[in-house]
């Protein structure tokens, strides 16, 4: 069984602006379509990561089930359904990265962080993931840190972004 994590909704202003703005670019009738940018709008706003009150709202918002919501949460990794570490680690485990060597560096680098894939660490700085292919094969093995790539990864580089997220060195946005 799932555990049950708390958080806070905050369906500030800005959200619903933000969110009524996406709306407006489909019919009354289709609302579901905005689905996909809407809950990247609300786990934004959310530290990351959507608990079943905001999935239930966003269903809410959208006037449509939230077992529709639920499906494509639990469809998508990159929607997450419970906190999450500050910086998180999401490997391609897909095979051209796995032919890499990806999984050891996985390996790697829980034991270096004393997590499982999947976990945070107690400070919750860090999130180890594994998700499908991220469309760099050709710079295998690599993962996503925020919204830029690593690549060419190797237990070195692994250990030069620990360090740089530990002393608050990384930018995680592109913006
Ligand atoms: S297989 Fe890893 S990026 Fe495509």
């Amino acid at each position: 069984m799932e555990t049950a994590y708390k958080q806070n909704l905050n369906m500030s202003e800005t959200l619903m602006n933000r969110i009524n703005e996406l709306l407006s670019r489909y019919p009354e009738d289709k609302k579901k379509s905005a689905l996909l940018p809407v809950l990247h709008e609300v786990q934004d706003a959310h530290d990351n990561w959507l608990s079943i009150e905001l999935m239930d709202k966003v269903a809410e918002i959208l006037s449509i089930k939230p077992i529709e919501v639920y499906e494509v949460v639990s469809f998508y990794s990159m929607y997450n359904r419970s906190p999450q570490g500050k910086y998180m680690f999401e490997f391609c485990k897909t095979s051209p990265c796995c032919l890499r060597g990806v999984e050891d560096l996985m390996d790697y680098t829980c034991e270096k962080l004393g997590v499982e894939v999947g976990e945070t660490t107690a400070d919750g700085l860090f999130t180890v993931k594994g998700v499908e292919c991220l469309g760099a094969c050709g710079y295998a093995p690599m993962m996503q840190l925020g919204d830029f790539y690593k690549e060419h990864l190797t237990k070195e580089k692994i250990d030069q972004l620990i360090d740089d997220c530990k002393n608050d060195k990384i930018i995680l946005l592109d913006k």
